[in-house]
């Protein structure tokens, strides 16, 4: 079955002290939200992530992702930080792919394609982002675009494994200036993705297969873009900075 999720992107955000803060009220307000299928994901600065990982009540649907990942999985890389080093802290998730990396790191398809074996080998799911920008919206290559993405970095995975990413649709225009995706224009393109992996691998996988959408969601939009039938959940940047926004978009799984 679908799962439905709400994954935090706190970026560059929340020293230590704020981030215990804001992540016990989140996890003391969704305590009685989150049901069966669905649930929250909080993806803090590297630094924090043993902190809050230490920190997750057993019997909560709240689980701890990075932001990034190095795709060696260790040696002479001064800054980095590797999968196994993500998952010895506890985390269960890393985001790869983010447009923030992509633009300002270079991060190509094909680094992307390394970074997400890594993070399987190291039993996590990533949370694979892709999206097109706003140029790209405009001179209606978008399709294309998100064809590309996908394939380039991520086709050459076996099913088994592909049925353990999650997708994250984040048009670049959307991330952070308000102007966010109509339902329809989101639905658009979830479905084609989900096309996409129905004919890459099988129906069955692409129907399990959680896409998430992220760009300017907030509590006012969350509920229409989630109604839309190929939209499972939300990457949430800016408003999961606040802990009852964060946990109102939750709420609008229901
Ligand atoms: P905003 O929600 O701030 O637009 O950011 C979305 C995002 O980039 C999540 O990864």
């Amino acid at each position: 079955m679908r799962k439905n999720i709400v994954a935090g992107n706190w970026k560059m955000n929340m020293d230590l002290e704020k981030g215990l803060l804001i992540f016990n009220e989140i996890q003391q307000l969704i305590k009685e939200e989150v049901k069966g299928n669905q649930e929250v994901i909080i993806c803090p600065p590297y630094i924090h992530l043993s902190s809050l990982s230490q920190l997750v009540d057993s019997g909560t649907n709240l689980s701890i992702g990075a932001q990034n990942c190095h795709q060696a999985d260790s040696g002479a890389f001064t800054g980095e930080v590797s999968a196994s080093i993500i998952a010895s802290t506890g985390a269960s998730y890393v985001i790869i792919g983010h447009s923030e990396r992509r633009l300002y790191f270079s991060e190509s398809n094909s680094l992307l394609a390394q970074k997400l074996d890594s993070v399987l080998e190291n039993g996590m799911a990533p949370i694979f982002c892709i999206g097109e920008t706003l140029e790209q919206r405009n001179n209606e290559t978008y399709f294309e675009v998100i064809k590309e993405q996908i394939t380039e970095a991520s086709f050459h995975l076996q099913a088994t494994d592909y049925s353990k990413l999650i997708l994250a649709y984040e048009p670049v225009w959307a991330i952070g200036t308000g102007l966010t995706a109509s339902p329809e224009q989101a639905q658009e393109i979830h479905s084609f993705i989900r096309n996409l992996l129905a004919d890459k691998y099988d129906q069955d996988l692409a129907n399990n297969m959680t896409i998430l959408y992220g760009g300017s969601c907030n509590p006012k939009n969350a509920s229409e873009l989630f109604a839309k039938s190929d939209i499972d959940g939300g990457l949430i940047g800016g408003a999961s900075l606040k802990a009852r926004d964060f946990v109102d978009i939750i709420k609008a799984l229901n």
